[in-house]
């Protein structure tokens, strides 16, 4: 489709050329870009409003439009002034630009007036051109006040209306992608699919979201997440939409996908706005900025310097998080730590849930078993909303939490953080912790007590274990379920040729042709070995009746380590070898939930100033116990433990 540049800039009426209708149009109200689009949500049935109206509105092709619901029995200045008040408040989307029409909708049930002398001269100062009312108001042609009807009840809010053809769209502001955060960017179809975006605003890098006006939604008990938009990592397929997985030729060999999974679908039905698809490193898998991220450019981290290693795999949703405020929610994936990584590195509610939270069809898998997907938020509040609506099999209704709290001192040495202001900010938050939990921390050496109750025949050290468990299981699975069929594909199409495949995905899926089903086997038997100690009466991840996990196992996640993205490594980056704190949750299919607790300084060589970076904390429960870790840090967040953090370079600016 035809990218659009903008249009037109004008003050009363917008004119838009109409050959340019196919895929929607850009135009400008108040030096701000809007898309309108070409799907109709409603329409005028009798155009002849727009010519008995004062103004020259039969030259016009659009007009920006606004509708209001009164169920007042007298409609006054004063109710105009004090709903465009409220508009301008919870919406980035209107602005008073959109009162040159106005359509004011009845939905009382009496017979209603409206106090024209006193709406008069708000009309004026915002240059109305058009004063719609529904036919249950009496209006004599007073003014530009007018009788019509639409055929399809709109909720309040700003759009655009066709005086050709009476036809309503939807307003949508059009925000740059500065940060390189999307892949494709998607409005709605209006029929349960999306559309590529077909305009952009100005931007050097290309893209432009379309958002929806937030007027358009409210809150029910079936619509929990109603209006909160949602950007998806370019990994979960989407109906109208082409997945790419990162990867250009995976992109353009498939169709748009003609379904979309129910993970995402369950967030679409609970109201949830989607606008794009977002960065992803190449198939989940493993790219380490820059030179790894050859198919498409790593999206830009805003915090600190803003060239910072955003991390992986969720890159996108991660910098997009970070960046902005007109995106609410991001999902991501973690099979490894690929939601973990970039809440730490851009300081955000960022989870792992227990494996089997949302059903994962029509996603591209890295290891089906081990594959999960989380959810970034900038508030605990919000994050938790989110997921009790979403992980729908999981038990809710625990409000006391967890009264042992397990302190893997290994994780936490001077040596391990190699920050002292990491340091007192971690031992801070892990003291608060404590007394929230009414409870001091017990020390653990995982080491040891591996070795003094591991099962008899199994090695003496977990890093015997599972040092090579995570790496083989994902390298061999991606590679049989993706790697061949994609090849197969690719090369039916293109006379036996193969794909391109960036450097890291490509290392991996050579390790896991030359390990085989064989194996996987054997690295999936050693990661039930591991669960079953760590769900055993000598483990960590035990289950209780009244606090759903009998302790919370809590470790640093990010440190404030500062880690350029532009610096050059020999060779692309091998899957993850060895056995960490993040690998607990990951062979033991547990929720493993980020959340930041402060910023350090460091000094940029990049800006030659001091700059800040995130310090965050994975709190990790037992199986299942997803809700009951929203419930806790949602309350730690109204307590002040937890602080919902700011876009931009700074969590707490
Ligand atoms: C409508 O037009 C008349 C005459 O053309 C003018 O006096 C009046 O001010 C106009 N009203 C508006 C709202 O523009
Ligand atoms: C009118 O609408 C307001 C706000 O939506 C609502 O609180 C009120 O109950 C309604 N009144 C009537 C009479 O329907
Ligand atoms: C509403 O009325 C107040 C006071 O008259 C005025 O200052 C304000 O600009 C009005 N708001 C709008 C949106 O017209
Ligand atoms: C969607 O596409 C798949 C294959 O890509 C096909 O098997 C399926 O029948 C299609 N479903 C619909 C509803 O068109
Ligand atoms: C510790 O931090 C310093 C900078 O503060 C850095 O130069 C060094 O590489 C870090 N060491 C480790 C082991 O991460
Ligand atoms: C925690 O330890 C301190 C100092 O040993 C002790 O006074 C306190 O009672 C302990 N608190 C709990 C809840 O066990
Ligand atoms: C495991 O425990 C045994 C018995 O305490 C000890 O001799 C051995 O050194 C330990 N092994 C490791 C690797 O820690
Ligand atoms: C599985 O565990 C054995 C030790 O029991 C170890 O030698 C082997 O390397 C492990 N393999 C994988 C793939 O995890
Ligand atoms: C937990 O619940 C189970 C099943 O309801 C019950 O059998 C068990 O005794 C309970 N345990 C405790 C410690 O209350
Ligand atoms: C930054 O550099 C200044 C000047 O060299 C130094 O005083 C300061 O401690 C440094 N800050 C950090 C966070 O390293």
């Amino acid at each position: 489709m035809v990218k659009l540049a903008i249009l037109a800039t004008l003050q009363v009426f917008t004119t838009v050329n109409a050959l340019t209708l196919a895929g929607g149009r850009v135009t400008e109200l108040h030096g701000i870009p809007y898309y309108i689009g070409d799907v109709a949500v409603s329409q005028f049935l009798d155009l002849s409003a727009f010519s008995v109206s004062n103004a020259t509105l039969s030259d016009v092709d659009v007009v920006p439009l606004t509708v209001i619901a009164s169920n007042s029995t007298s409609f006054t200045g004063h109710e105009l002034n004090e709903t465009v008040s409220d508009y301008i408040d919870r919406d980035d989307v209107f602005s008073s630009a959109f009162l040159n029409a106005i359509y004011l909708n009845y939905n009382g049930n009496t017979t209603p007036s409206i106090d024209l002398p006193s709406i008069i001269p708000m009309l004026r100062k915002e240059c109305n051109s058009v004063f719609l009312v529904s036919p249950e108001y009496s209006v004599r042609r007073e003014y530009n006040a007018v009788n019509s009807r639409i055929a399809r009840p709109l909720p309040i809010g700003p759009y655009f209306a066709s005086t050709k053809t009476g036809e309503i769209f939807k307003a949508h502001r059009l925000y740059a992608d500065d940060y390189n955060a999307f892949l494709q960017p998607a409005v709605s179809d209006e029929k349960g699919g999306y559309l590529p975006l077909s305009a952009t605003s100005e931007s050097a890098l290309g893209n432009s979201i379309a958002v929806p006006s937030r007027l358009y939604y409210s809150m029910t008990p079936e619509q929990p997440l109603a209006g909160l938009r949602l950007g998806v990592k370019d990994i979960f397929h989407v109906k109208g939409l082409r997945t790419s997985g990162g990867n250009r030729a995976y992109y353009s060999l498939y169709e748009p996908c003609n379904a979309t999974g129910s993970a995402i679908q369950s967030l679409l039905d609970q109201g949830a706005v989607l606008v794009g698809k977002m960065g992803t490193v190449q198939f989940a898998n493993g790219d380490r900025p820059t030179a790894d991220w050859v198919d498409f450019h790593c999206p830009f981290n805003p915090r600190g310097d803003g060239y910072q290693d955003p991390s992986g795999s969720s890159t996108g949703p991660g910098a997009g998080m970070g960046a902005y405020n007109w995106l609410d929610i991001a999902v991501g994936s973690d099979t490894g730590g690929s939601m973990r990584g970039p809440a730490g590195a851009q300081g955000l509610f960022g989870n792992r849930p227990s494996t089997g939270a949302v059903d994962l069809d029509s996603v591209i898998p890295l290891c089906s078993g081990l594959d999960t997907a989380g959810v970034f938020a900038r508030s605990a509040g919000l994050w938790s909303r989110v997921v009790h609506a979403w992980y729908k099999r999981f038990d809710r209704g625990f409000y006391t939490y967890p009264r042992t709290l397990w302190y893997p001192e290994a994780s936490f040495t001077a040596d391990a953080i190699n920050s002292t202001e990491a340091s007192a900010l971690i031992e801070g938050f892990v003291g608060q912790l404590e007394g929230f939990l009414a409870t001091n921390r017990t020390r653990v050496n995982l080491g040891a007590s591996w070795n003094g109750t591991r099962p008899v025949d199994a090695p003496a050290t977990l890093q015997d274990l599972l040092h090579y468990t995570y790496g083989t299981l994902i390298s061999v699975y991606q590679w049989l379920h993706l790697g061949v069929p994609f090849f197969a594909d690719y090369a039916d199409v293109h006379a036996g040729r193969t794909p391109y495949i960036n450097p890291g995905p490509l290392l991996r899926w050579r390790l896991g042709e030359a390990s085989g089903q064989a194996g996987f086997d054997t690295a999936w038997t050693n990661k039930t070995i591991f669960k079953s100690w760590w769900e055993g009466p000598s483990g960590f991840g035990a289950r209780d009746n009244q606090t759903c996990s009998e302790a919370l196992y809590v470790y640093p996640n990010s440190v404030g380590a500062v880690g350029y993205r532009d610096e050059y490594f020999g060779s692309p980056s091998p899957p993850y070898w060895g056995m960490s704190d993040s690998n607990i949750a990951v062979f033991a299919g547990l929720p493993d939930l980020v959340v930041p607790i402060g910023e350090i300084p460091f000094n940029s060589t990049k800006s030659g100033k001091t700059e800040y970076l995130p310090v965050t904390m994975s709190l990790v429960a037992a199986r299942g116990c997803d809700l009951m870790l929203a419930n806790m840090v949602s309350e730690m967040e109204s307590r002040g433990i937890l602080h919902a953090v700011a876009v931009g370079p700074r969590l707490y600016p």
